[in-house]
Formats: structure tokens, C-alpha cells, sequence
């Protein structure tokens, strides 16, 4: 499968951001969960677990494709 091995950092920019991973294959559903509090850092990949990642909260957000805010209103 073609993956790139890029990593993607994720700043928590308030208390209780979840960082959830959902899986990769015929079935896509939550396999991991993290809490960030605020300045605490996540850096990660897609791997052949993981298709999907969603963040819930207010976070900076880095990755090949650029960088953005989530949980903005
Ligand atoms: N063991 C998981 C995996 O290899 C861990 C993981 C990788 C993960 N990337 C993630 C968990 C992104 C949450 C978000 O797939």
C-alpha cells in the first residue's frame, strides 16, 4: 500500500484534547484514544493500524499539507 512515513504533531492548545486513531480496512472505527492537556505534544503516523486520525479540542495542528487550528469556532 502507499504510505508515506510523514509524521503529523499535534499541540494541544487547551485541557482534554483526544488525539483517536480509527482503524485502517473494511471497517473503520476508534482503536486509540489519547488525552492531551494544554502544551503537551503528540507526534505520530498513519500506519497500517491507523487510516484516520481525529482530534477533538483546541489544537495546532502540523502536517505535509500544512498547518492548522482545530476546535476553532
Ligand atoms: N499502535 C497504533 C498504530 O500503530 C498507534 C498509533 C499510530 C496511533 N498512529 C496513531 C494512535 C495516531 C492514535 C493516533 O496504528
Amino acid at each position: 500500500m502507499a504510505q508515506s512515513n510523514d509524521y503529523i504533531v499535534i499541540k494541544a492548545e487547551e485541557n482534554g484534547v483526544n488525539v483517536i486513531g480509527l482503524t485502517r480496512g473494511t471497517d473503520t472505527r476508534f482503536h486509540h484514544s489519547e488525552k492531551l492537556d494544554k502544551n503537551e505534544m503528540m507526534i505520530a503516523q498513519f500506519t497500517e493500524h491507523t487510516s484516520a486520525i481525529k482530534i477533538r479540542g483546541r489544537a495546532k495542528v502540523q502536517t505535509a499539507h500544512g498547518e492548522m487550528t482545530s476546535g476553532e469556532d
